[in-house]
């Protein structure tokens, strides 16, 4: 049984944060990884690339880079977060969904789940998202798959990030563990102080994240129908300090001609 996006969605950073989302997340740093992305997709895609599908565009930081080369639809079941988006990348296609089960009823040249795909929390969720994916590739297509790290990998790192800008300032105090060693979850917590002229804003948020072995996601990724390869991804968007912590490869999927 799937988690309703709701439940997934208790978390404030992209809601009540979104005003502040900028601040930790600055869309500059995307640029190395979308070109790393598109040099990628080109090698991968057999035929035309012109059409690009991504799931779980957040603030659409990663897209605005894609956009430069593809005619990106972008879905995005937050509305604060499809708000950003749509304001960074205004010539996008912006549309609701959850990466479990939007059809869209058409295919592209490409499709990507970056970061967001952390937030399927079984591989029967990672399994639902992936074959989001297959359904809107096209014969000859590529999707690539982002996980943030896989199950052995990951170990409990602190990370502060301060930023200012006019009168928005943000602190924010990132704190990943993992409760229970046995199981396929680990959380991220985040503290934030959101400052507001003299108005202060403090939410813990806690995000709940799936941690899957390499070898679960090539297979799953295989069950639903893709061929897989893994490639070599960049890290330089991340702080030295943690980029042991994180997967330094991605899955490009190939939908067979
Ligand atoms: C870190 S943000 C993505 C930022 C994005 N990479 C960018 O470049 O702006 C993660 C996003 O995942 C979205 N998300 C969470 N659960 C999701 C789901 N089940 N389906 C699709 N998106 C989801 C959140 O709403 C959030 O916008």
């Amino acid at each position: 049984m799937l988690a309703a996006y709701g439940a997934v969605m208790a978390m404030a950073l992209y809601d009540r944060l979104a005003p502040w989302y900028h601040l930790l997340d600055p869309a500059p740093d995307h640029e190395p990884e979308a070109a790393q992305l598109l040099e990628t997709f080109r090698d991968a895609i057999v035929g035309t690339r012109e059409t690009l599908l991504e799931l779980g565009a957040g603030a659409g930081n990663t897209a605005s880079f894609l956009a430069r080369a593809y005619a990106c639809t972008l879905s995005e079941p937050s509305d604060a977060m499809r708000a950003l988006s749509e304001a960074r990348n205004p010539g996008s296609v912006h549309v609701g969904g959850d990466m479990r089960s939007v059809r869209l009823d058409r295919r592209f040249d490409a499709v990507l789940i970056h970061d967001a795909i952390v937030y399927m929390r079984s591989r029967e969720e990672l399994r639902a998202a992936m074959e989001t994916a297959f359904v809107h590739v096209r014969e000859g297509g590529a999707a690539i798959l982002v996980p943030d790290t896989f199950r052995g990998q990951l170990r409990e790192y602190t990370q502060l990030h301060e930023a200012d800008e006019d009168d928005r300032s943000l602190r924010a105090l990132e704190w990943c563990w993992d409760p229970d060693p046995e199981d396929e979850l680990c959380t991220v917590e985040w503290s934030f102080l959101a400052r507001r002229g003299t108005e202060m804003l403090a939410i813990h948020d806690r995000h709940v994240e799936g941690l899957f072995a390499r070898q679960v996601w090539v297979e799953l990724a295989r069950d639903v129908g893709f061929d897989v390869t893994l490639a070599a991804r960049p890290l330089e968007d991340v702080d030295p300090g943690v980029a042991d912590a994180y997967a330094s490869e991605w899955l490009v999927c190939r939908r067979r001609t």
